[in-house]
């Protein structure tokens, strides 16, 4: 019964009354951690009409009273850092120090959201700009909450990319349907349980847990839905596109990352950026580096570096601090495994790397990867990483824009005016030079184009895809 944990519905913690419950189990044990409600459609549907109810309650609050909501919810967060992050770690599989970590960093992003709020204002507009316009029209320009936000958080960061949606809407006056992925779920409902300490007025979160194939389509169809703010796979931010109607959308989903590193580049610091960008948390992260493009006149040099960074990294253990650990469940392990199978059978040469224990994928460097092998194109979401050997750097923009991904691309080099020309040929949401991709400093912009996604993240950017203009024309 301990391990049964309860879905929250205007701040009252309740168990489903269908009794059905998903399980979730650890990634590095395989142990059940807990069990969270499959809701009915009945429960979602309380929930989002709650929510939808609270909503203008909730937007009338002074947002200097939102904004002190948001600072206690980070303090309670911290308070309770070694806890949740415990919860972090067992439930997704990652080590106990970065999860401690995404808890304090999930503080800092509410906190930043907190303060961000309170300095948004309207503007006004003078009619005379625009010919035949007059001085005396006035507008007005307010700016107004959507109404209710579903936010849909994955498993890779259960505690940070949920409250990275749920902050920014409840400071811009929405309420929210925080819908966690099912991996994660309960790190995501401690960190609601701090929310609901720290003050949380009834409803204005309502979270809500269960399967997809029973809720998922439901939530998302919902008519009191105002917008949706989604984070994870591709396929699934696709499939929410098409089912959600006339709401904004923000999706972040899946990415191909390339490392594009030039002749000229200062090679250590390159393969020690896309060491830590490819292999961190075993590669599960959509900003990780997913492959590498290299000019051909270096590229021995590099994998050989890459190859004895490789031998260095600790694998094995999340809760014994690893780097590479085991991947969150089966299904990805078998597709991780199918890439190397796949490239290796086309001819690519297995430099490090290639096995698999469990789910347990060993750190593997994959060398000569050509166009017609999966691994070139597929996201991994794993410890592989594929080097594409090019002979210029015309080769490695025509391949990158060839990808159906677009979130962030890292450019190796000493020449900034090549580094310069190079980003206006990418299309990609951001271009990081002499550095591996990361959505942090959480207040950048943070943006995927193509299928990696739609509009716009980062504190200020996430405020401001909740809110939207309205408009007082005075005639004087
Ligand atoms: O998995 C997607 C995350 O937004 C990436 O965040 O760059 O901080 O790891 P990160």
């Amino acid at each position: 019964e301990d391990l049964k944990y309860q879905f929250l519905i205007n701040n009252e913690w309740s168990k489903s009354t269908t009794d059905k419950w998903v399980n979730i189990f650890a990634p590095e044990t395989n142990e059940l951690v807990g069990s969270v409600p499959a809701m009915s459609q009945e429960e979602v549907d309380k929930a989002v009409r709650l929510a939808k109810e609270a909503q203008v309650k909730w937007a009338d609050t002074p947002v200097h009273e939102r904004s002190n909501l948001l600072y206690r919810w980070a303090d309670k967060l911290e308070e309770r850092k070694n806890e949740i992050g415990a919860m972090i770690a067992l439930e997704v599989g990652k080590s106990p120090s970065s999860a401690v970590g995404e808890v304090v960093r999930t503080a800092e992003i509410i906190r930043y959201t907190a303060e961000e709020g309170v300095r948004i204002h309207g503007e006004l507009m003078k009619g005379d700009s625009f010919p035949g316009g007059s001085k005396n029209k006035l507008a007005l320009i307010q700016k107004e909450p959507l109404g209710v936000v579903l936010a849909i958080s994955p498993f890779n960061y259960p505690v940070n990319l949920a409250a990275a949606k749920v902050a920014p809407a409840l400071i811009a006056g929405n309420t929210v349907v925080f819908k966690p992925a099912t991996q994660g779920a309960i790190s995501g409902i401690l960190m609601v349980e701090a929310l609901v300490d720290a003050g949380l007025p009834e409803s204005v979160v309502n979270v809500v847990t269960g399967r997809g194939a029973d809720i998922g389509d439901f939530v998302v169809t919902h008519p009191d839905i105002n917008m949706i703010s989604f984070t994870g796979g591709t396929k699934t931010g696709q499939d929410i596109a098409q089912k959600a109607k006339m709401i904004p959308l923000v999706l972040e989903l899946g990415g191909k990352d390339p490392a594009i590193v030039l002749a000229d580049a200062d090679l250590e610091h390159a393969a020690d950026q896309i060491i830590g960008g490819a292999f961190s948390y075993s590669g599960q992260r959509c900003t990780a580096i997913k492959k590498v493009f290299v000019i051909d006149t270096i590229a021995d040099e590099l994998v050989s570096k890459l190859e004895a960074k490789i031998q260095k990294l600790k694998v094995g253990k999340a809760s014994e601090e690893a780097t590479v650990v085991p991947l969150i469940n089966e299904k990805a392990a078998d597709f991780v495994e199918g890439l190397i199978i796949d490239a290796k059978s086309k001819g690519a040469t297995i430099v490090a790397g290639g096995s698999r224990t469990d789910n347990l994928i060993a750190p593997t460097l994959i060398d000569h990867v050509t166009d017609d092998m999966v691994v070139a194109w597929e996201e991994q979401f794993g410890p592989v990483l594929p080097i594409i050997r090019v002979s210029s750097v015309f080769e490695a923009i025509e391949l990158e824009r060839k990808s159906e991904y677009g979130l962030q691309a890292s450019i190796f080099t000493k020449n900034v005016q090549d580094a310069f020309a190079l980003v206006s040929k990418l299309n990609v949401g951001t271009v990081q030079l002499n550095g591996k991709p990361e959505r942090g400093p959480d207040h950048f912009p943070f943006i995927g184009v193509k299928n990696s996604g739609l509009g716009v993240q980062g504190v200020g950017r996430s405020i401001e895809s909740m809110m939207r203009d309205k408009v007082m024309v005075i005639n004087l």
